[in-house]
């Protein structure tokens, strides 16, 4: 299949490129490299051996939309293109409602012009809000998310199922990843913070290379067996094989279709710590620091929907996560070359 993938020189994105091409699909990539760097394409292609033709640009140009899907015979399209920092949405909600919503309606209403109607949306947990319990099923009713970007996630979520219901011929998938980390295992390819990183796995991996003094861990007294957070941590590659299977499962089978990507089992922040300093071999340096505004205790996915209905479970473990966070981190420490540069 010919996919479009919006924001696909992204780390979720890239990953996704290299799994569709493994499979024999092809992508074609729009970014408009806000947060990645176009030097990822040169990866996919030592990779897998194809470039995939790459047009820079935003989601939120129709003139462009109209372009590619005019030149290429688009089957489907995987949209990760989004702002997708926390903290950062809550100082800039419009930046955000604007690129993640208003991107994703021209991107829809471009696809209707085009008359492509199998679409893959990038959701999150965060959807969930706090539920009373866990682990999180798809039958649960979404909650209140904690930020503008989870509320972008969950907006767009409700304008995809009313325009499914409106227009019954769409195949729209919601995946929604729990937490994704890791890197691809040649190391070629991995996740590129710009600044301070925001999510664990990131930091962890810059101060075991050397750019970060420590590691802040945020609360040690919450309710959980060690008293650090607990998540559902995902590896890359596995969320990337989960967009392959709705792919090949759920495209020309109209409806909405909900999957939680993950694991089905959490760790404690403190468990990545120790998994991380097995992986490079260093302990990896720390202090307790009190707790993160909107952070919940403890939470990880049901995934038994996506393992009955698409044949996908998560293939790789915490230890896989770490090794291969590490060889990439290690191999890249100041993460990709700029294009300019010849790597
Ligand atoms: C957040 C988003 C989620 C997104 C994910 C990306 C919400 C509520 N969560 O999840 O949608 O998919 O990022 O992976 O919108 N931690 C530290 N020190 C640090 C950084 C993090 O102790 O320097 C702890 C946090 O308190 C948390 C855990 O590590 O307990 C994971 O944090 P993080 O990687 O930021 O992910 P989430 O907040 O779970």
């Amino acid at each position: 299949m010919n996919v479009l993938i919006t924001g696909g020189t992204g780390y979720i994105g890239s990953h996704t490129c290299v799994q569709l091409i493994e499979a024999g699909h092809t992508p074609v990539i729009i970014d408009n490299l806000c947060n990645s760097k176009a030097s990822v394409l040169k990866r996919i292609e030592q990779i897998t051996g194809h470039r995939p033709v790459f047009y820079p640009g935003d989601v939120r140009d129709a003139v462009l939309l109209d372009k590619i899907f005019n030149q290429h015979k688009i089957d489907a399209v995987i949209h990760f293109a989004a702002l997708k920092a926390v903290g950062e949405s809550v100082s800039k909600p419009l930046e955000y409602y604007d690129n993640n919503i208003h991107g994703s309606l021209v991107l829809v209403e471009a696809m209707r012009r085009a008359g492509v109607k199998n679409f893959i949306f990038s959701s999150s947990a965060t959807v969930y809000g706090e539920q009373p319990i866990t682990p999180y099923a798809e039958t649960m009713p979404t909650g209140r998310p904690s930020s503008p970007y989870g509320n972008s996630k969950l907006m767009i979520e409700q304008c995809l199922q009313d325009l499914q219901k409106a227009e019954p011929e769409w195949s729209i998938s919601l995946l929604r990843y729990f937490n994704p980390v890791g890197a691809h295992p040649s190391g070629l390819m991995g996740e590129d913070p710009q600044g301070i990183p925001n999510n664990l796995m990131p930091f962890i991996a810059q101060v075991a290379v050397g750019r970060r003094d420590h590691l802040s861990i945020f609360g040690n007294d919450y309710p959980t067996p060690d008293g650090t957070c607990v998540r559902d941590y995902i590896h890359v590659v596995d969320v990337a094989d989960g967009h392959i299977a709705a792919l090949n499962k759920l495209t020309h089978h109209a409806g909405t279709h909900i999957y939680n990507l993950g694991a089905g089992f959490g760790y404690s922040v403190l468990d990545v710590v120790n998994s991380f300093s097995k992986a490079c071999g260093k302990p990896v340096t720390y202090q307790f620091a009190p707790r993160r505004d909107g952070d919940l205790a403890s939470y990880w996915a049901d995934p038994n929907k996506a393992a009955n209905e698409l044949n996908w479970r998560v293939k790789l473990n915490l230890d896989d996560m770490c090794a291969d966070t590490w060889r990439w981190q290690q191999a890249n420490p100041q993460g990709y070359p700029d294009e300019s540069s010849n790597h």
